[in-house]
């Protein structure tokens, strides 16, 4: 915006008028949801003051405004925060591309003629990060070719420059519309397509077959559902299955690793916080709850919630109301929260490390998953899916042998071990088979723990069971594998233990334990 000012026509005039409640047309249709949005910050500013009014309301819909003229930019973010949109800025097109990424705006509003970057070089890299992020352009008069030029690259819609507020608005809000019109529309043509969630699940045993039924019909209802299973079985793949099946698909599914963080941090990023809350807090921050507004919250790990912010989420739950950290307004929220943990939460919650009315409140539908060794028939259709994936047009099969080892294998890390395991035979591979030389030696010492069926597969050893009890012998066989399982990934890792853990889906203290346990050195 170098050559023109900017003159918002008639602000005041407009404004009363789009206020004013009398129907003008089809952009009244448009207005309404920003009135209400609107009313409901003068209500919070009256409360608590303009500030807090500006920081809470409307988290949903965001406008980011990029120009190189801060005026203009401050001009825009003025007129769309008083009707209600929360506002993002940028005065350089780095800064607006970095904004794309980091906070997903719903809608970018970008001048065409900025020093670095054109508006057009912005539109065409913000909709490779989101294709579904509507752009509007503004422009002088003189370069309306330019503007419709952005509108052949996707551009929703253009301003002249000397816009009027209510054209700004009401062009906002068509874009904001357009959004979600085209959201509902990606998520009803996927399921259609019957693929939505599931495209990425493979699984044809009859425990699967269950667990994608549940899933299915549980993701219909907005019950909140916990699923369990040990590590690796695909706990976050059916999480994304049941958002993405759900009537929330539209909107954000955000994942929350609750081992992830030390308590303070882990408390802002869930309920966001105040500026100057503690020491570090340079401005105010929504919380990932917030973000999921309308949509769903998914707790990894939900057992390693420490017990003061499972009390805290518990009062979000029951009272659909959050508070940031240093803050005093009540902001609503409405998730829907799906969890996951391999631990034994009714457990947890009878020694007293769980809460037990959060174990109801987020257990009302539970969903397990088998283990991998429980999965008739699911090792060869995954361990051909993931040679798929990693071998490409070079490696294309198993030899029998490889095959076989590979059934003949325990899978204490499941689905995750083998994706691991495949793509290293990939990567190893001479010619275009797996064979058994490109598999890891635990696997083909001491990995004959197959469970199903009660017995080992023909042709790998196992550790001698002298007579012992099936329960004592299944011992000394996990015992084996675990350590075997252990000792090959502290080596693939260079003895980094933190990024072993990782891989091994455990936290660094129980890896610290089980090498300590073994006598495995990295
Ligand atoms: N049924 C499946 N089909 C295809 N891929 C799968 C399946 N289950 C799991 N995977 C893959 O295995 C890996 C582990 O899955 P995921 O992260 O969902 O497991 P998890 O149960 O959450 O593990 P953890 O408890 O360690 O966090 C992922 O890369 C996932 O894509
Ligand atoms: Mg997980």
């Amino acid at each position: 915006m170098q050559d023109e000012p900017f003159t918002p026509v008639e602000a005041t005039a407009a404004e009363t008028a789009a206020t004013s409640g009398k129907p003008d047309g089809p952009a009244e249709a448009c207005r309404a949801p920003a009135r209400q949005a609107r009313r409901r910050y003068q209500a919070l500013a009256r409360e608590h003051g303009e500030e807090a009014a500006l920081t809470h309301v409307e988290v949903r819909r965001r406008v980011l405004v990029v120009d190189d003229e801060p005026d203009m930019v401050d001009n825009c973010a003025r007129i769309l925060k008083r009707a209600g949109y929360q506002c993002l800025t940028a005065t350089d097109p780095q800064r607006a591309l970095a904004l794309v990424e980091a906070e997903r705006p719903d809608l970018m509003l970008t001048d065409l003629k900025m020093p670095g970057m054109d508006g057009m070089e912005v539109l065409r890299r913000a909709r490779e990060m989101d294709p579904a992020l509507p752009v509007i352009v503004i422009t002088a008069f003189a370069t309306i070719e330019s503007a419709v030029a952005a509108i052949k690259d996707g551009a929703f819609d253009y301003l002249p420059k000397n816009f009027s507020v209510d054209q700004l608005r009401v062009a906002v809000e068509r874009g904001l519309r357009q959004r979600e019109l085209q959201l509902e529309n990606r998520n009803l043509r996927e399921q259609l397509q019957g693929t939505l969630g599931f495209e990425n699940l493979i699984g044809r045993s009859p425990a699967m077959i269950r667990v994608f039924e549940l899933v299915r019909k549980a993701a219909r209802s907005d019950a909140n559902i916990l699923v369990l299973g040990e590590s690796g079985t695909g706990k976050e793949l059916i999480a994304r299955a049941i958002h993405a099946n759900s009537p929330r698909a539209a909107q954000a599914f955000v994942p929350v690793d609750c081992a992830s963080l030390p308590e303070p941090l882990l408390e802002s990023e869930l309920f966001g916080h105040e500026k100057g809350a503690f020491t570090g807090a340079v401005k105010a921050k929504r919380g990932l709850i917030e973000v999921a507004d309308r949509g769903t919250l998914f707790l990894d790990e939900i057992a390693e919630l420490p017990l003061t912010l499972q009390a805290k989420l518990l009062r979000v739950l029951q009272e659909r109301q959050l508070r940031h950290v240093g803050g005093t307004a009540q902001i609503d929220v409405d998730v829907r929260v799906v969890s996951a943990t391999n631990r034994d939460l009714r457990e947890a919650a009878a020694k007293g490390q769980f809460r037990e009315e959060l174990y109801y409140r987020v257990n009302v539908i539970a969903i397990t998953l088998p283990p991998l060794r429980e999965r008739a028939g699911d090792l060869k259709l995954l361990a051909h899916a993931f040679l798929k994936r990693y071998g490409g047009e070079r490696v294309t099969g198993f030899e029998d042998a490889a095959l076989g080892a590979l059934e003949a294998y325990g899978w204490p890390g499941n689905v995750r071990e083998l994706q691991n395991v495949v793509e290293r035979a990939c990567a190893l591979a001479d010619g275009d088979r797996v064979t058994r030389v490109d598999l890891p030696d635990y696997l083909l010492q001491g990995g004959a723990v197959r469970q199903t069926g009660g017995g080992a597969a023909p042709g790998a050893p196992l550790p001698s069971s002298d007579d012992l009890p099936l329960k004592d012998a299944k011992d000394r066989w996990m015992r084996v594998l675990e350590a075997s399982y252990l000792r090959e990934l502290l080596g693939r890792y260079g003895g980094n233990v933190s990024a072993a853990a990782k891989a091994a889906g455990i936290d660094r203290k129980t890896f610290h334990r089980l090498i300590n346990k073994y006598q495995i050195r990295g």
